[in-house]
This record gives structure tokens, C-alpha cells and sequence, in this order.
């Protein structure tokens, strides 16, 4: 079956099924095409909890569907891919972070919403790149461990110094692959671009940035500034939202391998099997569901930095 086929089949099994297909920007282009709505981590959340379908087809990462069924538990979430999973996320266990949280005394948890549902479950709030340093801001307590992400932690450390924040030792491997020598070499070569980089990226990568933000922060930057040519630091399926909305702009991506390759994992054909067999649906309990809740909700209520 050739690609204009399947999407015509995926839209047709998606009419007759009440499901509504959700993509993050690091999908593949023909995902993000046929998708209803395309977004962020923050985005996708926020309006998974809004939708009325019966289905929600979440095409991302598992941690970003796992956060949808715990928003939405009455609706079915699919994951056209159940291996689709977070490196980052996996850095940190529930049982690690308890022994952590004993060990500091007892810190205010904030786990990034790239972890397992089960961390989600023993924090005390969630947080995406869009509202990480505003989510600490409002936090009462002093001392705050940041779960799993260094990169992001210390960029929120640095934009809240009145906060004692403590960091995880966990990283993305696209983003913390980012060399000051490439980025060097493509400033070099493109003296006009602005830069504009995702806080996963390492704190020598942030120093040479014009702009650090979300996906979402990064394409709001570059429809609102008025440069030609952009270096962007982040996975490069953003290059289908950024070149859909700036057709007349310029991109480079910085490195040669910024591909998160679990989030390519979903295809034309996965998520059409998806559709049709209604796999792979992630089952919660209730427990898990109520206890990762509250932490998830908070997130969703505090808004992007
Ligand atoms: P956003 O929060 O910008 O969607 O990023 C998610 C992510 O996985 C970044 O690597
Ligand atoms: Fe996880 Fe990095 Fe992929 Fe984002 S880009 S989903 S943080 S591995």
C-alpha cells in the first residue's frame, strides 16, 4: 500500500472509530501530517484532557501516553509502538528516587514529565520543558530534588537561584550529543542565524544560544523573529512545524544526529494497525492512576515559562 492510500485508510478508520490522533513535533513528517493535533509534551497533555473521542491514538514516547491515560482514564490511549519508550525517562526508578528523597531529607520531588508513570507516582509535582522553571517558582519549599533530567535541572537553576535545586544524573542522548565545535562551526558559517536551542541541551550548548525553549518555544521564536536563518538544537522532526510556518526561513540542525530513533519508531503503517486492532493500549491501574494524578494535574495548571 503506498503512503497516500494508508492516510486515507487511517482517516477513515479514524472517522469510524471516534479516535483522535495526537503527534509530538519529533514525529516523522507523514505522522505529523495526518495527525489531528500536533504539539508539545505541555500541549499534547492539555488537550488530551479536553478531547471527547473515545480513542486517543498518541503518537510519541511512551511517559506522553501513559500521561494522557492518567489525565483521561475513561478513554482508550494506543501507542502504535509499545517499545516507542524515553532513554531519559528510564534513568530514574521509582525505588531510586525514594531512596534519593530519604537520603536528602526529604526534598520537594518534581519530576519532568519524561519519566515512568511510576516515579509520576511518588512525586510531587510535573513539570515539562515549556513550564520547568515556573513549576519550581511555585513551589513553597526551598529544597527541591529534579528529576531525571541534569540539563533541564540546571537551566532551572540557573532562572531560580532562591531555590536549593538538587539534580538527577540522567540526560537525553540527542540532546547531550551537541558539541560547542559543531555548533561552533555552523555559527561560523551562518554569522546571521539566531540560535535557538531546547534546555536538554548541555549548559556549554545554552551559553551559545540566542534562545533556550520547548519545542513549542522554539517555533513560537522563530515565527516571531524577524531573521532569515536559524540554528536550531533540538530532535529534527521540528523542522516540519518550524518550515510549514516559515517558508521563507533557513534551518540548520545542529550535528548530524539529531534523531530521537524511539520516536521514529512510529509509521504510516504502525499507526494504521493502531487504528485497526486497537493496539497497543496502555492499561494503568487505579491506583497508579490516582496517585500519578495530582502531580500531572498540577503540571498541566501552571503555564509555560
Ligand atoms: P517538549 O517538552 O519540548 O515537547 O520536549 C519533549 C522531549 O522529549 C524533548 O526531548
Ligand atoms: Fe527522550 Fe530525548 Fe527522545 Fe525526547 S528526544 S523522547 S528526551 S530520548
Amino acid at each position: 500500500m503506498d503512503s497516500k492510500e494508508l492516510k486515507n485508510k487511517i482517516l477513515r478508520l479514524k472517522e469510524e472509530k471516534n479516535a483522535v490522533i495526537l503527534a509530538h513535533y519529533y514525529q516523522i513528517d507523514d505522522i505529523q501530517e495526518i495527525a489531528d493535533i500536533r504539539g508539545d509534551s505541555l500541549a499534547l497533555a492539555i488537550e488530551a484532557k479536553k478531547l471527547s473521542a473515545e480513542i486517543i491514538v498518541f503518537c510519541g514516547v511512551k511517559f506522553m501516553a501513559e500521561t494522557a491515560k492518567v489525565l483521561c482514564p475513561d478513554r482508550k490511549v494506543l501507542i502504535p509502538e509499545i517499545d516507542s519508550v524515553c532513554p531519559l525517562a528510564d534513568m530514574a526508578t521509582r525505588k531510586e528516587v525514594l531512596k534519593k528523597k530519604e537520603e536528602l531529607g526529604n526534598p520537594t520531588i518534581v519530576s519532568y514529565v519524561n519519566t515512568n508513570v511510576d516515579v509520576k507516582t511518588v512525586s510531587d509535582i510535573c513539570c515539562t520543558s515549556a513550564n520547568a522553571v515556573n513549576v519550581v517558582k511555585s513551589i513553597e519549599e526551598k529544597r527541591v530534588l529534579f528529576v531525571p533530567d541534569r540539563n533541564l535541572g540546571s537551566y532551572v537553576k540557573e532562572q531560580v537561584p532562591e531555590k536549593e535545586v538538587i539534580l538527577w544524573d540522567g540526560y537525553c542522548p540527542v540532546h547531550e550529543e551537541y558539541s560547542v565545535e559543531d555548533l561552533g562551526k555552523l555559527r561560523k558559517e551562518h554569522y546571521n542565524a539566531k540560535v535557538a536551542v531546547h534546555p536538554e541541551s548541555p549548559k556549554k550548548i545554552r551559553d551559545m544560544a540566542d534562545f533556550i525553549g520547548s519545542t513549542s518555544g522554539i517555533i513560537n521564536y522563530v515565527n516571531k523573529t524577524n531573521a532569515k536563518e536559524f540554528i536550531i538544537g533540538t530532535e529534527e522532526g521540528i523542522l516540519y512545524e518550524l518550515k510549514l510556518n516559515n517558508p521563507g526561513k533557513i534551518f540548520y540542525i545542529i550535528g548530524s544526529k539529531s534523531v530521537c530513533t524511539n520516536m521514529k519508531k512510529i509509521t504510516l503503517e504502525s499507526l494504521y494497525r493502531a487504528l485497526k486492532d486497537e493496539i497497543y493500549e496502555i492499561k494503568l491501574d487505579e491506583k497508579t492512576i490516582e496517585l500519578a494524578e495530582k502531580p500531572i494535574e498540577r503540571m498541566v495548571s501552571i503555564k509555560r515559562t
